[in-house]
């Protein structure tokens, strides 16, 4: 949700922050813009894509040794020229980029538009702006402290950077809600919204905390809040790794992605599954055993893929831990005033860490005694410094905006926990405890299996390239994937698609049913196999178009459906991490072919920092 960068040092910073876009523009590519600082700032921003910028002002002077840039997803204001940013105040004093939301932004433009102030767009940012630069004027103060003192007048969640033409020198930056990364250079320094623009130049970072304020020279960095109260910082090593963040000869992020999930899922259960796969051992959870085996019951909270990810550790701790999950949307969960015993254990799922919902939903299952844990993939991320425990999923960067080996390394990760906690609480029997983690060992190679199918995938892909409408269903532990099957096609292609439970079908959803409406339907042989074909046989009675996921080897529903794709057999708990696998392939190859933007589809944005 917007990403921003800065440098300041004694390079050119025109190719840097340029570099820093393009590796930030899966959180929004509304529009792009750079300020430069030589002796004046030099402004530029554009409607669209980095590139665009780019290619606007490939004549222009574009040198400084310290500059900042942003690519926006829109929030107030449509993507246009003047809502883009840097924005800057009336008399120029100052140059801001933004990520977050001023919730009070309405109140403060009236109070500023008194003053004799105007308004050149639509943002909530240009709003902060100003008000930094009336803070500054009103009285004789240094840029930082305007800044400060500013930003106790506004509420809502920032990650910024502010340029003041009367102090060259410096950068200033400050973070709440919006996640705000220093890297650490030799007589440099780097910001970014995450460590992907900064990692090819230093491993040394600083995360912000909320609330905190960083005045940036070349040759110093003072840490404080922004009540003034210095902080010593706590350099961190970035794990990331260069080669991580390219698409590696892919076409598409998003395609690398999924071809990485064997990979994916090996380093998120290696370590941590014993070699003769006997036990499991997660070491971020080691103090807290205690608190999930009292546990009277586990909600979930998480957004998006991220919540399909909660569905199937719902289906997992109930069938293993016999311990009752309530898994819940962050944005629901926070305004509802829910009930949440201390006894309570909350697992927030999210890949980025920084989903604004979620987070939210955590602070208030803390404020109310509960103990709460994560499952993240960003290293360093806000959700894992605001829970009490976690464990990382290990997938590697992922730059799609179309979650896919994240959801999978979830799963994985949501398996771990609710088998070993089984283990603890004796609801399963060691047999059972060590086949399934045999089993989950196993998943890596099936999924290279079902990634085989591209070449079959596609031609079905073909077939259905054209329908507006799509219907997934599962049941059990498939009912999720149905869910994450939908939401991916219509994310990246465009297509109006739903996931229901097959058995709901007949409750309203079947009337949409006839000869023009593929439907989905994840049915790999389990508990609930024989209804599931009842299922398909519904479908094909109404002349729908049955595509299925079925067992390998399965002759009943290849019978009955139009299409069939066979994934591997493996135990019903571990099925959605199979059986996800064509309906990722299903989505990327439609939208490819309908011509969408796979990696950046519209109006979508990685990284839902706001609310
Ligand atoms: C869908 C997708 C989103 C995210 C959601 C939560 O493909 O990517 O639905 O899953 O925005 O994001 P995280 O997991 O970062 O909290």
């Amino acid at each position: 949700m917007c990403g921003i960068v800065g440098y300041i040092g004694k390079r050119e910073a025109y190719p840097i922050l340029i570099k820093g876009l393009k590796r930030l523009e899966y959180r929004g590519y509304d529009s792009a813009g750079i300020a430069l600082l030589k002796d004046d700032i030099f402004l530029y921003k554009k409607k669209g894509k980095v590139s665009d910028l780019e290619s606007a002002i490939a004549d222009s002077p574009i040198q400084g040794n310290i500059g900042i840039g942003h690519t926006r997803w829109a929030t107030h204001g449509e993507p246009n020229d003047e809502n883009a940013h840097p924005h800057q105040s009336s008399n120029g004093k100052f140059t801001i980029i933004h990520n977050g939301i001023i919730e009070n932004y309405a109140r403060l433009r009236d109070k500023l538009i008194k003053k004799g102030y105007s308004f050149k767009s639509e943002t909530d940012t240009e709003v902060l702006v100003n008000l930094i630069e009336y803070i500054y004027l009103k009285e004789t103060m240094s840029a930082e402290m305007a800044v400060r003192l500013a930003l106790t007048k506004v509420e809502g969640a920032y990650g910024l950077v502010v340029i003041c033409n009367d102090e060259p020198d410096t950068l200033i930056a400050a973070r709440k809600g919006s996640p705000l990364v220093i890297g650490l250079g030799q007589g440099e320094y780097f910001i970014a919204s995450d460590a992907t623009p900064i990692v090819e130049y230093t491993k040394n970072v600083i995360y912000l905390n909320d609330e905190d304020i960083a005045v940036i020279k070349t040759d110093e960095l003072q840490l404080k809040t922004i009540k003034n109260t210095p902080i010593k910082p706590a350099i961190k090593e970035l794990t990331l790794d260069i080669g991580e963040i390219d698409k590696q000869g892919y076409d598409h992020f998003m395609l690398k992605e999924i071809y990485e999930q064997p990979r994916a899922i090996a380093d998120t259960f290696r370590g941590r599954i014993y070699r003769d796969c006997t036990d499991i051992h997660l070491g971020g959870l080691q103090q807290v055993w205690g608190d999930l085996e009292k546990a009277r019951r586990i909600i979930i909270v998480a957004c998006g893929t991220s919540w399909h990810a909660g569905l199937v550790g719902e289906y997992l701790f109930e069938e293993f831990a016999r311990v009752p999950v309530e898994v819940e949307y962050g944005s629901e969960f926070r305004y509802r005033n829910p009930i949440i015993y201390k006894d309570d254990v909350v697992i927030a799922i999210s890949q980025s860490g920084e989903t604004a919902d979620t987070l939210a939903a955590i602070r208030i299952a803390k404020e109310n005694g509960a103990k709460v844990f994560g499952v993240c993939n960003v290293v360093g991320s806000s959700i894992t410094r605001e829970t009490d425990a976690g464990v990382y999923t290990h997938a590697g960067p992922e730059i799609g905006v179309a979650s896919t080996k994240a959801f999978t390394a979830q799963v994985t990760v949501l398996t771990m926990i609710a088998l070993k906690l089984a283990n603890h609480k004796k609801t399963i029997t060691t047999e059972k405890y060590q086949e399934l983690i045999k089993a989950l060992n196993e998943i890596p190679e099936k999924i290279e299996k079902a990634l085989a199918l591209n070449e079959q995938i596609k031609l079905i892909s073909e077939k259905y390239k054209d329908h507006s409408n799509a219907i997934y269903l599962g049941r059990g532990f498939l009912f999720p994937v149905a869910m994450e099957g939908a939401l991916k096609l219509k994310e990246i292609s465009y297509i109006h698609a739903e996931g229901y439970p097959a058995a709901e079908m007949k409750h309203g959803p079947i009337a949409l049913i006839d000869e023009n409406m593929p439907v989905f339907i994840v049915a790999t042989k389990d508990s609930s196999y024989d209804k599931i074909v009842s299922n398909i046989r519904e479908v094909k009675a109404r002349n729908g178009v049955a595509i299925a996921i079925i067992t390998e080897g399965d002759t009943v529903i290849k019978d009955i459906a139009d299409h069939i794709i066979e994934v591997p057999e493996t135990p019903e708990s571990l099925a959605p991490l199979l059986t996800v696998i064509p309906l990722q392939l299903i989505s990327y190859h439609i939208a490819l072919m309908r011509g969408c933007n796979v990696d950046q589809p519209r109006n979508l944005a990685k990284s839902v920092t706001v609310e």
